[in-house]
């Protein structure tokens, strides 16, 4: 079985990439926080194609969980992820503990307004600090030429393609398709917490997406018409606890008042059993039926 060095500290990681830098290779890097998929294979491939050398990290980082969430029971499957990196071409892979990331008496973290007030922000507090001040941290450790963000995550990509022009990171962030089962599901890391009755049912939250772009589709332009058709797809499953579903400004994330556009962003964020699962679509964008 392919296998790729495991880096545990900082100053490995810098020493190692200097190196790989001298030799001329441009670095892509990919941020994880492990439990990986097919999803975040294809960032790594992704990286391949322009970078001689890509790397991973693997950190449950405690700072982006609040502290009713999931930081203990994030699935945790070292083997695997390592197996799935060095398949995909990966070179190597950054997996610090927390006390190498964090040193005792760290008190400096990352606050965005604006983008982060909304969505996601709004039903998870801190979230975004915790996002930003951990990703912040690994592109200065690793200094990648690009960083790799799977599009499932419409608003962190955001959120950090904000905090690096905010803040001149030298770095070009990419976003990558949304990588869905065959069933439409979004992978997510968090997937793996459904039973198998929930897992038949959570094709539903991309079906009640979908539902709200046909209607676009259809020429219904109304924002609050377009939010009640995947309301109403989700309520009627009721197994789904929605914490949010709005037609917004893709750049903004601004709450579309009226009349909705093309390009603008359908994101859902709902809990099916123990998962908190998010979603989202662009209206008008050619979606698998
Ligand atoms: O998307 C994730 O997996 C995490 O939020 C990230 C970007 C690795 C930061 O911990």
């Amino acid at each position: 079985m392919p296998t790729i060095p495991i880096i545990r500290t900082v100053a490995e990681l810098r020493a190692v990439l200097a190196e790989r830098r001298r030799a001329g290779e441009r670095i892509g890097f990919v941020p994880t926080m492990g439990a990986l998929h097919a999803g975040h294979g294809s960032l790594v491939t992704a990286a391949r194609r322009e970078h001689q050398c890509v790397v991973a990290s693997i950190f449950v980082n405690p700072l982006q969980f609040g502290p009713n969430e999931d930081l203990a029971s994030y699935p945790r499957t070292p083997e695997r992820d390592l197996a799935l990196l060095a398949e995909h071409g990966c070179a190597l892979l950054f997996m610090p503990e927390v006390a190498e990331m964090y040193s005792a008496g760290s008190v400096t973290r990352l606050h965005q307004t604006g983008l982060t007030d909304v969505l996601c922000g709004r039903s998870r507090p801190g979230h975004f600090d915790g996002v930003l001040t951990v990703v912040l941290k690994l592109l200065l450790q690793v200094q990648p030429d690009t960083a790799f963000f799977g599009r499932k995550d419409f608003q962190q990509a955001l959120v950090i393609r904000r905090m690096v022009r905010d803040l001149d990171v030298p770095v070009s962030i990419a976003t990558c398709p949304i990588h869905r089962e065959a069933d439409g599901l979004a992978m997510s890391s968090r997937n793996r917490y459904l039973s198998a009755e929930e897992r038949a049912v959570a094709p539903e939250l991309f079906a009640a997406l979908r539902g709200v772009n046909d209607g676009f589709l259809r020429g219904e332009r109304r924002a609050a018409t377009l939010v009640e058709l995947g309301r109403v797809a989700l309520a009627r499953g009721s197994r789904w606890g929605i914490d949010y579903l709005e037609v917004c400004d893709p750049e903004t994330l601004e709450e579309r008042g009226a009349e909705a556009r093309a390009g603008d962003l359908v994101a859902v964020a709902a809990k099916l059993g123990p998962a908190r699962l998010i979603d989202n679509l662009l209206l008008g964008e050619n979606v698998p039926a």
